[in-house]
């Protein structure tokens, strides 16, 4: 099998014991052309959710039996072509729901009282006499007693959910499906889009989900409202929020995932000074990362040795 990174963790080191193991060892990720050369006799591979398992890939390795990858979201895989396949995927669910979360409130609070913007200020020399405190001097926007609205109300918008409730938000949530969670009102989307100060996205990218926060949507957001994505890009039209965050329409931003990674240098986001900016930093760190290799290797072991994926994200695979 074939592992596309040198991983953290205990478990990878198993693998060896059960199979021959290569791995990239660098520099830096592997291309995708490398990939498919690296795949083309390997029974299974462990990846990351930089390396695209698309149906082209998936269909030129006939000896393909699983595919584990370390992070929850596997929009960077076709899952459709794996399961047609009967193909197995793993994905690592669960150990980075606190840490992501506190990512999302992290990227909340520095956008609310614009932490970047004020670090900015004081490296560059700016804070001088003539430029010293003031009554409106670098003021923000409360946290305590503002409305948070969650779109996706899963393990981690729930997590985010109990971080908000202790900082004295209000919490409201509009989930695809209904699920009652204490302390937290659920509504339709566009009334949370509405009442919302605070607008954190927790969905997974799927077809359903990619841009449904689009211009409209945008537009209907409260006014002076915070957007925060820690999900994935394309589910936010960046454009559209661009447009909205620099015509003062909306106060701010906090945003960790973008449609493209790395993020193109002419990214309209990049520019403005009430972005909060993350390069994909939710699950980081070192203990969740550690956790995260565990499982996709204990995925990995699982189907090495045919038995069903502990964390299997296409398991209709097994019911035949
Ligand atoms: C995932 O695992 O999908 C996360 O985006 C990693 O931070």
């Amino acid at each position: 099998m074939f592992v596309t990174h040198e991983l953290p963790g205990e478990v990878i080191h198993q693998l060896s014991g059960l199979c021959d193991v290569n791995v990239w060892l660098g520099p830096g990720l592997l291309p995708a052309s490398g990939l498919r050369e690296e795949l083309s006799d390997c029974d299974g591979v462990v990846c990351l959710l930089t390396d695209r398992i698309d149906r082209e890939l998936i269909e030129s390795l006939p000896g393909l039996r699983f595919v584990s990858s370390m992070s929850v979201g596997v929009d960077h895989i076709d899952v459709q072509a794996l399961t047609a396949r009967g193909i197995p995927l793993g994905h690592t669910p669960g150990v980075l729901v606190e840490t992501t979360a506190d990512t999302a409130f992290a990227l909340l609070l520095a956008a609310a009282r614009r932490v970047s913007e004020a670090d900015r200020f004081v490296r560059q020399g700016e804070w001088r006499r003539e430029n010293r405190w003031s009554p409106d001097f670098f003021t923000g926007k409360d946290v305590g007693g503002a409305t948070l609205g969650l779109v996706g109300l899963g393990e981690i918008g729930q997590a985010v959910a109990r971080r908000a409730q202790a900082f004295g938000m209000r919490v409201i949530a509009w989930n695809r499906t209904q699920k009652e969670v204490p302390g937290v009102r659920l509504q339709s989307l566009e009334s949370v889009l509405a009442e919302s100060d605070f607008l954190s996205v927790h969905l997974a990218l799927a077809p359903e989900t990619q841009g449904l926060l689009d211009t409209s949507r945008i537009a209907a957001m409260k006014p002076g409202a915070v957007l925060i994505n820690t999900a994935r890009g394309g589910i936010v039209d960046e454009q559209a929020l661009a447009a909205a965050l620099s015509s003062g329409r909306l106060y701010a931003a906090g945003i960790d995932v973008f449609a493209e990674e790395p993020v193109p240098v002419d990214n309209p986001l990049l520019s403005l000074p009430n972005v909060v900016l993350t390069p994909h930093i939710g699950s980081a760190t070192a203990r969740t990362r550690a956790r995260m290799a565990d499982i996709a290797a204990a995925n990995a072991i699982a189907a090495l040795r045919g038995e069903p994926m502990p964390h299997c994200a296409n398991p209709e695979v097994y019911a035949r």
